[in-house]
C-alpha cells in the first residue's frame, strides 16, 4: 500500500485514509462521518464506502454526505474479493474498516492488510483468542464469536456484555484486541434495545480506536 511509518520529519503527513465497509444500517458509518465532518476525528477521511447489499442504508449515508460509495456483489468471492483489492489500490487505502460488514474474506486477502484491516464485533472478546473474557468485575463471560451474538448474551443470561475494536486475521472474530467496551443487560432487555445501546457505545468506541491509529501511524504520502 501506500503508507509508511514515518521516519522523516521532513515528510509531510497525510490523512489517514479509511474505507469503510457495510452490509445494513451504517449507524457506525454516520458516527465516523459525524466525527470528522465536526472534526472530532481529525487526520483521518472516509474515501470509499462499500457494501455488498444494493439497498444498505449505510450506502445512502455515504452519498448524503458526498463520499464515493460502491456496491459490491459478492457471488463468488475469489472475484469480489479481487474487485475489493483493486478498489483499495485505486482509493489508496490505508485502513480497512469492517463496520457492520457480513462475509468473511479470506485469508488471501487478510493478509494484504496487516494491522490495516479492523472490525467492530458486538460482544466481549479477549486479547488472547481464549473462549471467555473476564469483565471489569471479574465475572467470567463466554466470548460471543460469529453470527446474533447479541441474542446470545441475553440467552446464555449475562449480565454484561459489550463491544469489541480489533484487527482482522484469518481467523473469523479474533486478532489483537484495541480497545474495548462493557454494557450491563438490564432485566427486560430484547436484542434490539440491548444492541441499540451497544451501538450506542460502538459509536465512541469505534473513533476512538481510529483516531490513535491515526495518531501512531505517521502517514506519509509518496509524491
Ligand atoms: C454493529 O453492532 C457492529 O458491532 C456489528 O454490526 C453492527 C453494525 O451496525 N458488526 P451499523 O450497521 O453500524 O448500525
Amino acid at each position: 500500500m501506500n503508507y509508511q511509518e514515518q521516519d522523516s520529519h521532513n515528510e509531510q503527513k497525510a490523512p489517514l485514509r479509511i474505507a469503510v465497509f457495510i452490509s445494513g444500517a451504517g449507524s457506525n458509518l454516520q458516527a465516523l462521518i459525524d466525527a470528522i465532518e465536526n472534526r472530532q476525528l481529525l487526520g483521518v477521511e472516509i474515501v470509499l464506502v462499500v457494501s455488498n447489499k444494493a439497498n444498505a442504508y449505510g450506502l445512502q449515508r455515504a452519498l448524503d454526505h458526498k463520499l464515493p460509495a460502491i456496491y459490491l456483489p459478492w457471488k463468488l468471492r475469489e472475484e469480489a474479493e479481487a474487485r475489493a483489492l483493486a478498489l483499495m489500490k485505486l482509493f489508496q487505502v490505508d485502513l480497512i474498516v469492517l463496520a457492520g460488514w457480513l462475509r468473511i474474506f479470506s485469508a488471501d486477502f487478510i493478509e494484504q492488510f496487516p494491522l490495516r484491516m479492523i472490525n467492530l464485533h458486538p460482544a466481549l472478546l479477549p486479547e488472547d483468542g481464549a473462549d471467555t473474557y473476564i469483565t471489569s468485575d471479574g465475572s467470567i463471560i463466554p466470548a460471543l464469536r460469529g453470527l446474533h451474538v447479541v441474542r446470545r448474551a441475553i440467552e446464555a443470561n449475562l449480565r454484561i456484555t459489550g463491544s469489541t475494536v480489533h484487527y482482522v486475521i484469518s481467523e473469523v472474530d479474533a486478532g489483537p484486541v484495541i480497545s474495548h467496551a462493557e454494557v450491563p443487560i438490564r432485566a427486560g432487555d430484547t436484542e434490539e434495545t440491548l444492541h441499540e445501546r451497544l451501538k450506542e457505545r460502538e459509536h465512541r468506541l469505534v473513533v476512538e480506536a481510529i483516531r490513535e491509529i491515526a495518531q501512531s501511524l505517521q502517514i506519509t504520502r509518496q509524491k
